[in-house]
């Protein structure tokens, strides 16, 4: 009997620098394709504030990853999006604030930290296929994805939009910490497609990312298809 084709789940990577629209650009994008959304970002945040919460010095980078073995959580999927629960509970609000904000670099530079995180991160793809927003997406979760993204804009653009969202934030050094860790710095990955957007709209940037998945699924079938019919051969 001939079995029914059962398509796997698609990533779709969106990486880029801080306020580079990827959180409201995978959202859009996530929405339009029925994909699931993930913020990984709010991962590191969950256990920075974690660190804040138990006493640990985030600086500490040995107690830090044994807090991480430690700690009890579950990935939870609702509403199209999948995040980290810990202690059966997520701390959306607490894991915005300026002290989360600060200390998250130095939680997500600890290698035994983002082994854990790169883990939990794959294991989403329970939920189906994702629209997943980082830093390493593309070049260390996902890297075997075809649908790459790395977004960024001016740094003046970018703390315009920060201080739009009420939110004072040194950028540019926060970049420099996430690109210059030792372990999955931020860095443009391989065949990713880079989307300057300091003059876009957002819906202009969800286009044009949505346009490229259309392009490069296209090309991907006509692939997969040039190769079954040679294996047929
Ligand atoms: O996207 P964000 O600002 O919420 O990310 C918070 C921090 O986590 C930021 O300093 C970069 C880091 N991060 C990372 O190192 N790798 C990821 N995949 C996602 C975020």
């Amino acid at each position: 009997m001939l079995q029914p084709k059962i398509k796997p789940p698609v990533v779709i990577a969106i990486d880029g620098t801080s306020a580079s629209g990827k959180s409201t650009n995978s959202k859009l994008v996530a929405k339009a394709l029925g994909f699931v959304h993930v913020d990984t970002g709010a991962m590191y945040r969950t256990l920075a504030w974690y660190c804040l919460k138990q006493h640990v010095d985030v600086q500490d980078a040995k107690a830090v990853a044994a807090l991480c073995r430690r700690w009890k959580t579950t990935l939870k999927c609702a509403d199209g999006n999948a995040y980290l629960v810990v202690d059966g509970y997520y701390p959306a609000k607490e894991i915005r604030t300026a002290e989360v904000s600060a200390a998250v670099p130095h939680v997500a530079a600890v290698p035994k930290v983002r082994e854990w995180m790169k883990k939990a991160q794959r294991e989403c793809i329970k939920f189906g296929s994702l629209v997943m927003e980082g830093r390493d997406i593309g070049t260390n979760v996902f890297p075997e994805t075809d649908f790459k993204y790395y977004l960024d804009a001016k740094l003046e653009e970018r703390s315009r939009r920060r201080a739009a969202d009420g939110i004072r934030e040194n950028l540019a050094a926060r970049d420099q910490r996430d690109s210059q860790r030792a372990v999955a710095p931020l860095m443009i990955p391989l065949g990713a497609k880079v989307i300057n957007n300091s003059q876009m709209t957002s819906e202009q940037t969800s286009g044009m990312i949505l346009a490229d998945i259309k392009k490069r699924k296209a090309e991907r079938d006509k692939a997969q298809g040039r190769s079954q019919k040679a294996e047929v051969r």
